[in-house]
């Protein structure tokens, strides 16, 4: 298996290009079995997630046809409407599929994700909807069975708490149901406003994008479009941490910095300068140490659970305490014993981890966990003294295009190496 290593202590200088969105391109490759005509997508970053969904739709009957970020798909047939488990237990965002699957074809039958590293992730907001618009749905041999015979019904549903994969999956179903869908306390993160936007571009009617209140008015069918993805806030909000961990000055090119509002106050707040520019965004920290903050992940417009590994790293230098709360997760604090074992004086009760902050962390070798975990653990190699080397990081090239190549471009000494 492929490790990283990285040996801690220059600052980075220089530009980083922004990928698109990861958690834009998922439900997006999704929506294109909405359609029998080519949806096209454009700045499609090139991770392994996104390799897994096109592999997905593909298996449903798509033609994909691949370019550089970009990619033409045309499910002109659906021939299966199986997502079978040896695919959706490699990426819980397979079950993405479910909702356009049931609303063009009237049935789906979609392997249950099952949990993973951060928690049990059920489906049951997904399901619940589904229902509420007149699906059957049968739980047997670790499958959701959907059938809709008569196809999906409006429905007004409202989400008991915020959930980006069932708005996502349920906004999808409702472009192709028959009346008028309500989707009250949807999720609002710019993922799902590039959903919706895409959408519409397909023929879709929508009101109240970029609220928590969806309104779709059904089609009987959607066409064809080209959709360019968002940039990605959170690979966005990574590399301005690694500049917080490192110091030094870089512009991330083709950031959005109105979607990451609450991730530079807090940064502001720990002394780290962002300032928009022309081109996306400056993250400078020079010479004096961070200060503690005390931050708690929400739903957007709040800081990102995404970004909660990330913040822990820079808050592990800081100078003081920082109090972090993670309120979307049961189990996401994984990264904190790898942490400890470079020196960071972390303690976790329940749901809060209180940071200490260190001088310096000791390189280490490491072990990788999540997706968001692991490139936390590539930030503290960036800080640490002496050499780090982060093992298992498969998890890091499902969500981050290159990291180590981005880093070392600005500075970074890191590189990517054969592992046992
Ligand atoms: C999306 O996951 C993202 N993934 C996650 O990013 C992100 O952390 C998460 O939203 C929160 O922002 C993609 O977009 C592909 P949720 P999702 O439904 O949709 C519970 C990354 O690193 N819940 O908003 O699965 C759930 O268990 C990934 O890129 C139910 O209980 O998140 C969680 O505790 C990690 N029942 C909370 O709600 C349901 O039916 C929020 O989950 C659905 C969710």
């Amino acid at each position: 298996m492929q490790r990283i290593v990285i040996r801690g202590g220059g600052e980075l200088h220089g530009e980083i290009p922004i990928s698109g969105a990861k958690n834009a391109a998922l439900p997006l490759i999704a929506a294109g079995l909405l359609t029998a005509e080519t949806l096209t997508l454009d700045n499609l970053p090139e991770l392994a997630d996104v390799g897994f969904m096109l592999g997905l739709v593909e298996q449903h009957g798509a033609a994909l046809v691949r370019g550089p970020r970009h990619v033409e798909i045309t499910a002109a047939e659906i021939a299966s409407t199986t997502a079978p488990y040896d695919i959706v237990r490699k990426m819980r965002a397979s079950v993405l599929v479910l909702g356009p699957l049931v609303a063009r074809m009237g049935e789906a039958r979609v392997s249950l994700p099952g949990g993973c590293a951060i928690g049990t992730r059920p489906v049951d907001l997904h399901l619940k909807g589904l229902e509420a618009m007149g699906a059957h749905i049968e739980l047997a041999d670790g499958y959701v069975h959907a059938t809709a015979p008569k196809g999906l019904k409006g429905a007004t549903i409202r989400f008991p708490f915020v959930s980006v994969g069932a708005t996502e999956n349920l906004l999808m179903a409702a472009t192709l149901a028959d009346g008028e869908t309500v989707l009250d306390n949807a999720a609002r993160e710019p993922e799902i406003t590039d959903l919706a936007l895409c959408l519409k571009a397909m023929g879709a009617e929508i009101e109240g994008i970029g609220t928590e209140r969806l309104t779709v008015k059904g089609k009987a069918s959607l066409h064809g479009a080209r959709y360019s993805i968002l940039p990605d806030r959170i690979e966005t909000g990574t590399f301005a941490m690694a500049v917080g961990v490192a110091g030094g000055s870089v512009e991330l090119v083709g950031a959005r910095p109105d979607t990451l509002e609450d991730v530079i106050d807090v940064l502001d707040r720990c002394g780290v300068e962002a300032m928009a520019t022309e081109r996306g965004l400056r993250v400078k920290r020079n010479g004096h140490r961070v200060v503690g903050v005390d931050v708690m992940t929400q739903p957007y417009p709040g800081f990102p659970t995404d970004l909660q590994a990330q913040l822990m790293v820079l808050m592990a230098t800081a100078d003081g305490a920082a109090m972090i709360t993670e309120t979307i997760f049961e189990n996401r604090f994984m990264h904190v014993p790898e942490l400890a074992r470079m020196g960071a004086n972390v303690t976790v009760h329940g749901a809060s981890a209180l940071v200490r902050g260190v001088p310096r962390l000791k390189g280490a070798p490491v072990m990788a966990t999540d997706l968001r975990a692991s490139v936390g653990l590539v930030l503290a190699g960036l800080a640490a003294e002496g050499e780090t080397v982060v093992n298992r990081i498969y998890h890091l090239d499902r969500g981050y295009e290159r990291v180590e190549e981005k880093l070392r471009a600005v500075g970074a000494d890191i590189r990517r190496e054969a592992g046992e």
